[in-house]
């Protein structure tokens, strides 16, 4: 972890030497918004899409950013940590305040940050816990104000779980940093987009690719009953890709690890993704 490559406003620097202000509306309001976004074999994926929602949350929060200077960024980013497969994180804020304040002045630029890391991309079994969903209603947004996500998935993590799945009076929304899916023998479910969800890319990507293969994918508004008895569960980011659920804790499923759809799901999104 020594010297990761980093950008801090248009210079290129080791990630240890940026230094921040305490003044930035990131740190003090979470007033800032980011992507993740994954390279395989030094290559993007998908990266048009996360360019896209970035840019979308940009504009829910009015931050006017140069969108090709923040692409031609994130290439150089990948080509100068000279690594294979990782991802970029990388988030803008509203900016940094001559003081705290609520209210922010018109005329501060924004500020940009992001890093490259390796990652491995291997395929993972999930042991989750199902959870209220805490978080405000523009969950839609990429932003970095992430404290229910946060709180829900570290007390998770205390009770041996690797992520969660949220519900909102039942309904699924989402995981703590992932998208929901699940089948039965014939076919795929997802929760459909609403505010309370982030629109995931591999969710998209997934969602597109399985189709054409023949594959009947719905999207709609489920309960955790549907879950339980699903005979397979899985999670999609742009980290974990797709990631199996091989446990509930407290809850009796019918999940059959390695279920035949899963499989083929994986397969298809592995063969047009990860090879
Ligand atoms: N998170 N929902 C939430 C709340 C997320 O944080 C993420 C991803 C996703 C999946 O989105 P995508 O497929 O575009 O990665 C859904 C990233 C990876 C993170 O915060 O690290």
């Amino acid at each position: 972890m020594e010297n990761i490559h980093a950008v801090y406003n248009g210079k290129f620097d080791y990630l240890k030497n940026i230094k921040i202000s305490p003044l930035s509306r990131a740190y003090t309001f979470s007033d800032s918004v980011y992507e993740v976004i994954p390279f395989f074999n030094s290559l993007p994926i998908a990266f048009d899409k996360h360019i896209l929602r970035l840019k979308r949350s940009c504009e829910a929060l009015s931050f006017e950013v140069d969108i090709k200077e923040i692409s031609k960024e994130i290439n150089e980013l990948i080509f100068k940590s000279a690594l294979k497969n990782g991802y970029v994180y990388y988030q803008i804020s509203r900016g940094i305040d001559p003081i705290r304040s609520h209210m922010f002045a018109n005329d501060i630029p924004v500020e940009i940050f992001g890093y490259v890391v390796s990652h491995s991309f291997s395929s993972q079994k999930l042991k989750v816990m199902f959870c209220e969903d805490l978080r405000w209603q523009r969950c839609d947004i990429k932003s970095t104000s992430l404290l229910g996500n946060v709180m829900s998935m570290n007390n998770a993590k205390n009770k041996g779980c690797h992520e969660v799945i949220m519900h909102k009076n039942n309904i699924i929304t989402e995981g703590g940093a992932s998208n929901v899916f699940f089948a039965n023998d014939e076919c795929v479910f997802t929760p459909k987009l609403s505010n309370n969800i982030l629109p995931g890319i591999t969710r998209e990507l997934l969602i597109m690719k399985i189709k054409e293969s023949g594959i009947i994918v719905e999207e709609g508004e489920y309960t955790l009953n549907d879950l339980i008895s699903a005979k397979s569960i899985w999670l999609t980011s742009s980290t974990k890709g797709v990631a199996q659920v091989s446990e509930i804790i407290d809850q009796t499923t019918n999940i059959q690890v390695d279920h035949p759809l899963f499989k083929k799901c994986e397969e298809i999104f592995i063969s047009n993704f990860l090879m």
